[in-house]
Formats: C-alpha cells, sequence, structure tokens
C-alpha cells in the first residue's frame, strides 16, 4: 500500500507567519509556547500524547494553563501494558479524558491476513505500512478537529531531530501548525521535572528505555546509545521515524 499523501501547500498558515513564529518562540520557555498555543486556538489545539516523559511534562503544564486542554493518543494495538498502565495513571493524575484513536478494523485485518503479525521486521516499506496504518491514519483521524497540535519532541532525541524548531508548519497533515514547546530540554531536565512535580512514570522508561513505541518495535538502548536506538533497532538511524513527524 502506498504512503498517505503529502499536502502540496498550507492552506491556514504561510511559510512566512510560521518562520517568525519559529524566531519569536526560540528560547522561549515551554510554558509560554504552550499558553500561546492555548489562547490562540482553545479546543482546536491538541496535545499528542504517547505517555513518554516529555509528554507527561507537557500535559503537566498544559493542565495548570488550561485544565480542560484536550490530550489524545494512537493506541495502535501493539502498545505495551506498561504504555496502558501510564494512560491509567495519567488519567487519575490530572483527572481528564484522553481521546483515543484506534486503527482501522478493515485495514488492520488486511495486512495481518496478507502479510501476518510481524511483517515490519522484513522490510522498512512493511515498516513504514504499519506505522501509515496503525499510526498515521489514526493521527490525520484526530487532527481533523484541529488547527494546532503539540508534541513531545525534543532536538537531543536524535539525528533526525536535531533542526527542530519551537513551531513548524506541518505540512504532513494540511499545514496545520506543530508546537515542540520541549524542544530544547535535555532528558535531565524531563527527569527533574517529573520528579519535582511528583507525576506519574512510565514504567519503562525506568527500565532503560528512553523513548517509547510499540511493543515489538521498541527495545531498552544500552550505555551511551542514542536515546532512539532502540526504536525500530533493526534499520538504519538515519530514516527512524514513522510519519507521524516525517
Ligand atoms: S515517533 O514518531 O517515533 O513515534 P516519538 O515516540 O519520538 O515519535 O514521539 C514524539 C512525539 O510524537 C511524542 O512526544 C508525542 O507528542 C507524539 N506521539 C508519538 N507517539 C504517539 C502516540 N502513540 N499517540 C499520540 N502521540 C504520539
Ligand atoms: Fe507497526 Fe511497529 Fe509501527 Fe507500531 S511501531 S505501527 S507495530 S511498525
Amino acid at each position: 500500500m502506498t504512503a498517505l499523501a503529502k499536502t502540496a501547500e498550507p492552506t491556514r498558515f504561510s511559510f512566512k507567519d510560521v518562520a517568525e513564529l519559529a524566531t519569536r518562540f526560540d528560547g522561549l520557555p515551554a510554558r509560554e509556547v504552550l499558553k500561546w498555543g492555548l489562547d490562540t486556538f482553545g479546543r482546536r489545539l491538541l496535545v499528542a500524547s504517547s505517555f513518554s516523559p516529555e509528554d507527561i511534562v507537557l500535559i503537566d503544564l498544559a493542565v495548570q494553563i488550561d485544565p480542560a486542554v484536550r490530550v489524545f493518543t494512537l493506541d495502535t494495538g501493539r502498545l505495551h501494558q506498561e504504555t496502558h498502565e501510564a494512560i491509567a495513571a495519567v488519567r487519575s493524575h490530572f483527572g481528564i479524558d484522553i481521546e483515543t484513536f484506534l486503527p482501522s478494523q478493515t485495514a488492520v485485518e488486511q495486512l495481518v491476513s496478507a502479510k501476518g503479525p510481524n511483517s515490519f521486521f522484513e522490510s522498512v516499506e512493511n515498516r513504514k505500512e504499519c506505522c501509515t496504518i496503525r499510526k498515521v491514519a489514526p493521527l490525520r483521524r484526530a487532527l481533523s478537529s484541529a488547527d494546532a497540535w503539540v508534541t513531545g519532541m525534543r532536538r537531543e532525541q536524535s539525528v533526525t531531530r536535531t533542526g527542530l524548531r519551537p513551531v513548524e508548519l506541518d505540512m504532513l497533515n494540511g499545514g496545520l501548525l506543530k508546537l515542540n514547546p520541549l524542544v530544547d530540554w535535555s532528558a535531565a531536565d524531563i527527569r527533574g521535572h517529573i520528579e519535582a512535580r511528583g507525576l506519574p512514570r512510565h514504567a519503562l522508561s525506568d527500565r532503560g528505555f528512553p523513548s517509547i513505541g510499540c511493543a515489538p518495535c521498541t527495545r531498552a538502548v544500552k550505555p551511551g546509545e542514542d536515546e532512539r536506538a532502540g526504536r525500530w533497532w533493526w534499520e538504519k538511524p538515519d530514516d527512524k521515524e514513522c510519519g507521524l513527524h516525517k
């Protein structure tokens, strides 16, 4: 199956607007970027959460600004049980709903019938096909009610993210605004915030998983390895994105 088509032109924001915002937001505290997003877009802004430590920090900062902030997750059907436990802990800690998007039942049935449950190990193309069905298509649905979304991405996470800006035009999703308020936070900053605020923790982040995705495609990293080395570990580091962001 082919990847979902990218949008050619921005629909809601110009490249110039976004470049100006990016310059304005560079180096600004995460809280201020989030406040701007919530003030500007209200219920048309969605926070994306995989319940990694950075996403829990993001929810904490957002809830302090707007307790009714909309948070969503993409439940691929292949998540770790520890991720479901983290979702339950976050719901209860913050008293919020988590808007949950599942993959198309028909698309998953066709994929698994034709290629089996673990086709992603066989080729990069198969892996991207699975990510498209289980993550990217549900993301499109999630964002259909948004003008802007927020991620927990950080520059130091990997070689594919060193050029990340605090705000970007998301051409993969129809020209929405994408805010990355934690862009210049380090892993130690994230840990410090979780501890200082007594936030729920994802159990795997204490077991050597600095980046957490689907269970079959994520492993613990060894000391000194890149934060995302455990994601799709059998692939080359310069192409390890699933289509949510690249
Ligand atoms: S991924 O593209 O490789 O999966 P990564 O796990 O580093 O991304 O997460 C980057 C950001 O994408 C997270 O901080 C979060 O905002 C968003 N994200 C990733 N996975 C999900 C998910 N399953 N549901 C919602 N948002 C997600
Ligand atoms: Fe499929 Fe693995 Fe991508 Fe999850 S991370 S959607 S299991 S290929």
